[in-house]
């Protein structure tokens, strides 16, 4: 199918059928090579451990490979145009996963590009980290409906993302962030509807006590994002309240899982003893990038 990813909203009717078809992949239930003889160009203009190594070997298990293209080496970085590279690497390439530094140049590759488009990150939004995290969700809880999650920290291209899938899953959501640090208007707008259709509630607070009613699944990240090295010092005073701790966590129910997308700084946003206890889940979390990207790749680039 053509089509590309780069928000969640983009597979807002497969979300369910992309996530189950994650679970099949995972079992070992699928067909050899699907994706036999096929081929992804993997652009990053930013770093990357989990995106990188888990398309690559994803691709790689379905049966095509990967090429890894830092945006440092390529043309792009020497000012040719997205358009132009758009139009040449769909005529070598099945499909193309790119890393962004601005969410707008994604939406230009994908115009142009006659292959589909993957977002592995962009400072707008993370879809894949989404899916893998809804997964692990799926895994851990055993469903997804009337189940809370909260994010705590940064409203980021994670947390973005989330606020997006989480409605609909049929999953609340709430967010704990200081003032100034909420997620996008039109973000939060969408997220908003997509809980109105599927009788869900999304909360926004500074207030940690009411974030924390009620849930399921406590989640944070950095509160630095990559690109926002300038700013340190500001949030890590502004965040210092929002870390995740024991405290914190014994606000969420008793058997709340905590998540982090990693890469995580323990003593900032979250505590080494909650990251590593016992309610923690990140490995699984991240070992799911790669079952729930070979779900999209498979959706995306199969014949
Ligand atoms: N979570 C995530 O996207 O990790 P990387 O930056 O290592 O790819
Ligand atoms: N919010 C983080 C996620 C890293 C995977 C960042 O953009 O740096």
């Amino acid at each position: 199918m053509m089509g590309s990813l780069l928000s969640v909203s983009d597979i807002k009717d497969d979300v369910k059928y992309i996530l189950d078809l994650a679970g099949k992949i995972k079992a070992g239930e699928i067909e050899e090579k699907p994706l036999k003889d096929k081929t992804l160009a993997m652009i990053f203009q930013k770093s990357s451990t989990r995106t990188r190594v888990s398309f690559d070997v994803g691709m790689y298990q379905l049966g095509g490979r990967a090429i890894f293209l830092s945006s440092n080496d390529l043309q792009m970085g020497r000012g040719e145009p997205i358009y132009d590279t758009a139009k040449v690497l769909s005529r070598f390439v099945d499909g193309i996963m790119i890393r962004a530094i601005k969410h707008s140049d994604v939406e230009e590759l994908a115009e142009h590009a006659d292959v589909p488009v993957i977002s592995g990150l962009t400072d707008y939004e993370h879809p894949c980290q989404a899916l893998a995290d809804m997964l692990t969700v799926k895994e851990h809880l055993g469903d997804w409906t009337g189940k809370k999650i909260c994010f705590v920290g940064d409203g980021n291209n994670v947390c973005n993302s989330l606020l997006l899938i989480a409605p609909l899953l049929g999953m609340d959501m709430s967010v704990a962030c200081p003032k100034g640090y909420e997620p996008d208007d039109e973000i939060l707008k969408t997220a908003n509807e997509y809980a109105d259709e599927n009788n869900t509630e999304i909360t926004v607070t500074d207030d940690i006590g009411v974030a924390l009613e009620k849930v399921d699944v406590v989640y944070t990240d950095v509160w630095v994002s990559m690109g926002d090295e300038a700013e340190a010092a500001q949030r890590e005073k502004d965040f210092a309240p929002f870390q995740v701790n024991s405290d914190l966590m014994g606000l969420a129910n008793p058997g709340a899982i905590f998540m982090h997308c990693l890469p995580a700084i323990r003593g900032q946003e979250v505590t080494a003893e909650v990251i590593d206890g016992p309610q923690s889940v990140i490995f699984d979390e991240a070992e799911n990038r790669m079952h729930a990207q070979k779900a999209v790749l498979y959706y995306y680039m199969k014949d």
